[in-house]
């Protein structure tokens, strides 16, 4: 119920208690809207960083159309529906989340802030909001776990090409407490990304990002001298072993024998993808493009997701790329995903003022979620659906 505390506070108090701040003249520290708090982060992070998070593949028609495919379907509010008391918990693969908002796997956190994940893990740990750790983080998994409390968090795999190094990752996330696997299917190679190209920056080439390569028994014991020792070479070893592009369905069989939680693919776009993975007996799926990171000029990923919904798969649909509103992902699940995943704004957050600045972030995306529910006419996040929208033929921006 949105009488459920977060951190405290109701979610619904959230906005009571910053104009009530105006009167002893405290104002938040963090701006509240999206596309300032964009420019905050514009003006505090250097050229590398800024155009890494930034940044989409080619001409980044891609992050263009993930926002069309939101601006052009507006949400119709109903009226005189008793909201009341407003419900926006729902189980997810068998664990309850607070809101039916998550926050997406994002590599190399480091570089927009020194506390990266740790920073990230602990503000989703205030607010019970689950999060998604990436393979390639700045801390190691289990220092993450450590970090996050009971928030739900699942982890995020770059299937490596060493099946042995892939089965010491799963295994490790599973004795951390991550509850699901997510398994990104779109980044065997990585996209054409011009911003990073023109700054000549990649991260994870000086080591960043690398955390639970350089701390895995099994990626160790191939190194001739450890990475504390022989940095380059180990980085030379990650290059060799980070992923395998050929890859195809039949291999899915070894994720499901290494893995006793739950499988996500992250990354389907297409409903025969989607109904290809019902039949390999996994469990869900997150309809994604990488935030228009790998392919330009791929389709929106608000448009996928409609497509992979109406699949009627039994699968677990969970959707990113272009998320950046409570609207947003209220938009979501009418079209039918389960929940939705943020990205680069709490990325932006954190690189602005760090844990607190993500904590302060998700805090206001909560109460606008509640909001957004009751003004809507919906007391259940449940009663989101295709009849709670109408889609404009126009692009809104
Ligand atoms: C800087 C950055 C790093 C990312 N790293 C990863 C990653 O390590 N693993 C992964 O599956 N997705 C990664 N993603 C993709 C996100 O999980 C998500 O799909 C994307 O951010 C959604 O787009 P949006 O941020 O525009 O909403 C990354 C995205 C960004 C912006």
């Amino acid at each position: 119920m949105s009488e459920d505390t977060t951190a405290g506070m109701p979610i619904a108090a959230r906005q009571n208690m910053i104009y009530l701040g105006g009167l002893a003249d405290r104002l938040p520290r963090l701006p509240i809207d999206v596309e300032a708090l964009h420019a905050a982060f514009q003006r505090v992070q250097t050229a590398g960083p800024r155009g890494y998070v930034d940044g989409g593949a080619g001409t980044e028609a891609t992050i263009r159309a993930n926002r069309g495919a939101l601006d052009r379907r507006q949400l119709v509010p109903r009226m005189l529906r008793d909201v009341s008391v407003r419900e926006s918990r729902r189980k997810i693969l068998g664990t309850e989340w607070p809101a039916p908002v998550g926050l997406a796997p994002i590599g190399m956190q480091s570089i927009v802030h020194p506390e990266g994940e740790l920073a990230v893990a602990r503000a989703a740990a205030e607010l019970g909001v689950p999060l998604i750790a990436s393979t390639l983080s700045s801390y190691t998994l289990e220092e993450i776990a450590a970090a996050s409390g009971h928030a739900p968090r699942w982890f995020q795999l770059y299937w490596p090409r060493d099946r042995e190094l892939a089965a010491s990752l799963i295994a490790r996330a599973e004795a951390a407490g991550y509850v699901a696997l997510v398994v990104t299917l779109d980044t065997w190679l990585l996209g054409w990304r011009p911003r990073d190209l023109q700054h000549a920056y990649l991260p994870s080439l000086r080591g960043t990002g690398l955390a639970n390569y350089f701390s895995d028994p099994v990626f160790r014991s191939a190194l001739a001298r450890p990475p504390e020792e022989d940095r380059m070479a180990a980085v030379g070893h990650f290059l060799g072993v980070f992923s395998d592009p050929s890859v195809t369905w039949d291999d899915l069989a070894f994720l499901r024998d290494s893995a006793r939680v739950p499988i996500v693919l992250k990354g389907i776009q297409h409903p025969d993808d989607a109904r290809r993975v019902a039949a390999s007996g996994l469990d869900g799926v997150i309809v994604s493009n990488h935030g228009g990171r790998q392919l330009d000029g791929a389709v929106g990923s608000l448009d996928a997701l409609e497509r992979v919904v109406d699949a009627n798969t039994e699968l677990e649909i969970l959707f990113d790329s272009g998320v950046r509103s409570a609207a947003d992902v209220a938009k979501a699940l009418a079209v039918g995903a389960r929940a939705a995943l943020v990205g680069r704004p709490y990325m932006w957050a954190l690189g602005v003022a760090g844990a607190d600045g993500v904590a302060e972030f998700l805090r206001n995306l909560l109460a606008e979620l509640d909001l957004t529910l009751a003004l809507s006419g919906h007391a259940h996040v449940d009663e989101l659906g295709r009849g709670s929208l109408v889609q404009t033929a126009g692009w809104a921006r």
